[in-house]
């Protein structure tokens, strides 16, 4: 365990440091996954014992698109995700048959298994000309015919790709639900980015979303380089104006060789700024009637076009079993279980390099660029991240499934969070409250310091050794 004056100290020095946000990737940073060899057979094998056992967890299938339109800055000015130039419905849709390829590699492997939630994301999904949509939910039914209506089957993209005859595609072939890009209403903001976006593209598209009875979630970011308090209020009040039920309401990522970071980090509200922020969006958004859900997503009860995310609907993000399958470039797939012995359960992502992908594809292998082998304590983390994007873990369930008391495995962290209001601990559960969930990645960075000394020591014994190959980019998709 972490000694109390370790995280005294670490949390003095980095309440008020820009926070790096590694939380959406999960335990551990993709920087580690350093398995170039990922058993397939061995996965197969422990997910129809779980199965049989039924302990199996239902799939959450996402699917990845590689290209985004060109900007001038580059990747919108922040972007942290891998992506190519869009070049053209062709290579789009060539890459779409390679795609279908991957998922045959699947299809005994995913036989009896149920889909719970399906995401098709990127890049940008919404680049897809209409009729694919229905080839997207062709294969998707190929593999798993009866998906239930409380299935959540979500495609994204960017306001101003969205046409009507797009989004009747989405709605007809079977997707219910849509996930916008906007990042900023506010156009003068949002031109720094580069994205030819208007507040017409964005009222138009939630109004056929609406239309062709679609949910929609709205994707914005506070932290943003000139935003000031007002003007994201202004955006928050704009997107309330217009009965968007889901907000999505992340802060700026700042890293890599992005314009934000190279040219505009002097422009960036400070991190005492995107407090305040967070503090003023929470509340004016709790004060309109909206549920926060988790540290990022708020979500407003009555909308008409929802059936997942219905009224008092929690999303489950406690369980201990996982089966999260990503297809096509740089998407990320999750498998295991807390029954599974040591080193059963699996990270892995695809190739980042797309001739690469095409490649293991042509040659009829899982395109996979490298995985990591999770033992127990991983594991734990991989799942204690999950559950704190949702400000609450459940430790009577983790105890039961585990074995593990997370408050006594983490007792200095979660008294001195406590100690300063930002989390409450309960004999069932331990919450993030207060400022709580806006230091999610900080409060994670802590859980997973020492997993992370040791990972690093393992690495650097493997790299004397010659056995690993190190990247330090470690942005995913999925
Ligand atoms: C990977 S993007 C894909 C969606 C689509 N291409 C778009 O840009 O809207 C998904 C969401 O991640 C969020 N995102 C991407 N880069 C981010 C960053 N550097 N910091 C915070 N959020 C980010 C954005 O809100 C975006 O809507
Ligand atoms: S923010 Fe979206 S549109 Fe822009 S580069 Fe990233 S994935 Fe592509």
């Amino acid at each position: 365990m972490l000694d109390s004056a370790f995280v005294k100290e670490y949390l003095d020095t980095h309440l008020e440091e820009r926070q790096v946000n590694k939380v959406q990737h999960g335990f551990p940073s993709p920087r580690y996954w350093n398995e170039l060899t990922v058993p397939m057979d061995e996965i197969t094998e422990d997910r129809r014992r779980l199965q049989k056992d039924g302990r199996q967890a239902g799939v959450y299938l996402y699917i990845g698109v590689p290209y985004c339109i060109k900007t001038t800055p580059g990747k919108c000015g922040y972007c942290l995700f891998p992506v190519e130039e869009f070049r053209g419905n062709d290579a789009l849709e060539d890459y779409y048959g390679y795609v279908e390829r991957e998922a045959e590699l699947y299809r005994e492997r995913w036989e009896g298994s149920v889909l719970t939630t399906a995401y098709f994301g990127g890049g940008t999904s919404n680049l897809y000309r209409p009729h694919m949509y229905h080839k997207i939910m062709d294969l998707v039914r190929s593999f798993f015919p009866d998906i239930s209506p409380a299935a959540d089957v979500t495609l994204e993209g960017i306001p101003q790709l969205f046409t009507r005859d797009k989004m009747q595609a989405i709605r007809d072939s079977g997707m219910n639900r849509i996930s916008m890009g906007v990042q900023q209403v506010n156009e003068r903001l949002n031109s720094l980015s580069g994205r030819k976006q208007t507040t017409r593209h964005v009222v138009q598209s939630l109004e056929w979303a609406r239309e062709f009875g679609l949910a929609a979630n709205v994707d914005v970011i506070f932290g943003w380089p000139r935003q000031t308090v007002e003007t994201m209020l202004e955006d928050l009040e704009t997107l309330v104006s217009w009965e968007v039920h889901d907000i999505t309401h992340y802060e700026l990522n700042v890293g890599g060789p992005t314009d934000f970071a190279l040219n505009r980090f002097h422009e960036l509200p400070s991190t005492l700024s995107n407090l305040e922020m967070y503090r003023e969006a929470r509340d004016f958004l709790l004060d309109r009637g909206y549920e926060q859900h988790g540290a990022y997503s708020f979500r407003k009860p009555g909308d008409p076009t929802t059936r997942l995310f219905r009224e008092g609907y929690r999303p489950e993000t406690t369980r201990d079993t996982s089966d999260a399958v990503g297809l096509g470039y740089a998407a990320v797939s999750f498998f295991g279980d807390a029954s599974l012995g040591d080193g059963r359960s699996w990270s892995f992502i695809n190739q980042r390099n797309l001739a690469l992908y095409k490649k293991a594809i042509d040659e009829g292998r899982f395109p996979i660029e490298r995985g990591f082998r999770h033992q127990p304590a991983d594991w734990l983390l991989a799942t204690l991240f999950r559950k704190l994007l949702s400000m609450e873990i459940d430790r009577a369930g983790i105890r039961r499934a585990m074995n593990v008391d997370v408050y006594e495995e983490f007792a200095t962290i979660w008294d001195a969070l406590a100690e300063r209001d930002l989390a409450e601990i309960e004999p069932d559960r331990i919450r993030l409250v207060g400022d709580g969930p806006f230091y999610t990645p900080l409060v994670s960075a802590l859980l997973a310091e020492e997993r992370y000394r040791a990972l690093r020591e393992r690495e650097a014994h493997a790299k004397k050794a010659g056995l690993v190959l190190v990247d330090d980019e470690g942005a995913e998709h999925g």
